[in-house]
């Protein structure tokens, strides 16, 4: 029962995609296909959220019917999960009929289960948040986010969260990694002990419907009530897999057994949403919890807050055009885009864009690091040996750094499954330093030049097993560079899984290996 199901938040359809989303897809994909190379079957689910007032008001700006507009809009994320070679095995729009029929069912055993009453929202309400705030939340007559607030008073149901917060504490405990990481959970603990929506001991109850508007999924049996954007949006959780149908396999596979999972990667923005009203809105409605919320921080530009007003979005294409201006095919490009995100800093901190940053990183890491290693060697064996690998089981010298090598495999799945991308990725930067100093160490350019062509083998071949292992690591981050690495190194297709970095699975005596190619371009203005 090795299942695995993580999906990424669905996104706004009011703009065109950013770094931000890019960033959280990305993430998303290299999990899940981390998960898959240890034999895990992945559901990976990402889309679109095509509801609520603020998509509605961004159509009619561009004189669009809200669907019209969400079409177009909802194409381009589809798109771009393309251009980043995402892995994900659904794309959900909300505005599909699978999803408003899950999203309706699921209303409908909050409300069987008594947990929904009819009453009058008066308070503030951002519409570029799509949230409710109180009085006391907010700064300088703004929502804590910066985001505009409007006063609203008009007839809705409610969700009773306030009934929840014993047991959203006890999940807390009972689940200490429910929410990722630490440093976030304490937040979210915080607030529901005690935080700003906190009165007089319980949470609030959470309004969710809407009668101002009509761009929603309808609420069951009641005219004029539109979903809360939020209840509608969390249940594509569910509507993917099939949910109100708990029997749909997908359900049973990727909800109701699995290990550690369902995972949901969000940013820090939307924390409160996932760690407190989703679980409490599944508790309520009776189906399982899932397993954890990641939440990871904001990308800021040069040192600046992304924003639109600003004029600083960074969007991923221009990027990877950026890319190709300093010498990148278009894979490369996005293998480039997709290891800086996640290498130059901690899943879980906010993080700073700027391109000479990246252009340093990837050059000392990839182009220098690795690509030299990889690109001095095959070449030697190619040209030297007939691209042959020859018996190095026996060669006493090689083994320490062979041992560092097969152990790369635990050290790395240790910081993956923590979400430690940057930890997984420093250990095979330096295992790759490892592999380079001895190669300077051994000198094989010399042995050629002495006549000592036995003991150069043995070095080269040694190394080019090293680099096996190395490049099956690095598959989930640069999935088309790894395979160009595996592909010169012939590694069979079917032993490319995380198991096989081990010396039971070592290139074997007289395999060869294909003509080396350039795999890791050092980024110059050309
Ligand atoms: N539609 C909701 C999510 C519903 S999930 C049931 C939403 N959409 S969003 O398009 O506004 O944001 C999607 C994701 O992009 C969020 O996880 C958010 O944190 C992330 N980012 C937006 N700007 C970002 C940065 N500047 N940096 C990193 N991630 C950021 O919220």
């Amino acid at each position: 029962m090795k299942n695995f199901y993580i999906t990424s938040p669905i996104y706004y359809v009011n703009d065109v995609p950013h770094i931000g989303h890019a960033y959280t897809s990305i993430s998303c994909d290299v999990m899940a296909r981390f998960k898959r190379l240890e034999g895990f079957d992945v559901h990976f689910l990402t889309g679109t959220d095509e509801h609520g007032q603020k998509v509605e008001k961004s159509a009619l700006s561009r004189s669009k019917t809200p669907q019209e507009f969400c079409d177009e809009i909802s194409a381009k994320f589809r798109e771009l999960a393309q251009t980043l070679n995402l892995s994900n095995d659904d794309f959900i729009r909300t505005t599909q009929e699978r999803h408003k029929k899950c999203a309706q069912e699921f209303w409908r055993r909050l409300e069987q289960n008594g947990w929904i009453y009819k009453s009058v929202y008066e308070g503030w309400y951002a519409v570029r948040d799509e949230a409710f705030y109180g009085e006391d939340e907010l700064v300088n007559g703004k929502a804590p986010t910066g985001a505009e607030v409007e006063w609203h008073k008009e007839e809705s149901y409610f969700f009773k969260l306030s009934a929840f917060q014993d047991k959203l504490l006890a999940l807390y405990e009972a689940v200490p990694d429910f929410i990722q990481p630490e440093s976030k959970r304490n937040e979210v603990v915080s607030f529901v002990r005690g935080g700003k929506d906190y009165v007089k001991g319980a949470l609030r109850d959470l309004s969710i419907s809407r009668t101002s508007f009509s761009w929603g999924v309808k609420v069951p049996d009641v005219e004029n009530h539109v979903m809360y954007v939020w209840l509608d949006a969390l249940t594509n959780y569910l509507s993917a897999l099939g949910f109100p149908d708990e029997n749909d396999p997908l359900m049973q596979k990727f909800w109701c057994n699995t290990v550690d999972s369902p995972v949901h990667v969000v940013g820090k923005d939307i924390l409160r949403f996932h760690a407190v009203y989703w679980p409490a809105f599944l508790m309520a409605a009776q189906i399982p919890l899932p397993n954890k919320v990641y939440a990871h921080g904001w990308w800021t530009n040069e040192g600046q807050k992304i924003s639109k007003s600003v004029g600083n979005v960074i969007d991923p294409h221009a990027e990877l055009e950026w890319l190709k201006t300093l010498g990148c095919d278009a894979e490369q490009a996005v293998d480039y885009f997709r290891y800086f995100l996640l290498r130059e800093v901690p899943f879980g901190n906010d993080g700073d864009y700027n391109r000479k940053n990246f252009t340093t990183r990837i050059n000392a890491e990839l182009a220098n690091n690795i690509g030299n290693l990889g690109q001095r060697i095959l070449s030697m064996i190619h040209k030297n040996n007939d691209g042959k690998i020859v018996d190095f089981a026996h060669f006493d010298d090689g083994k320490e750094l062979l041992d560092k090598a097969y152990k790369l495999k635990d050290e790395f799945a240790h910081e993956m499954d923590k979400f430690a991308f940057d930890l997984a990725l420093e250990k095979v930067v330096n295992f790759a330093r490892a592999c380079n100093h001895f190669v300077d160490q051994k000198a094989p350019w010399n042995l050629k030049k002495e006549n000592r062509l036995e003991e150069m083998n043995l070095v080269l071949s040694t190394v080019a097993e090293a680099l096996r292992c190395l490049a099956i690591a690095l598959q989930p981050f640069v999935p088309n560079l790894a395979k160009r690495l595996l592909d010169i190194l012939n590694v069979n297709e079917k032993q490319r899984a995380l198991k096989f970095i081990a010396a039971d699975f070592a290139l074997s005596t007289n395999h060869k290996i294909n003509e080396p190619k350039g795999v890791f371009p050092r980024l110059e203005a050309k």
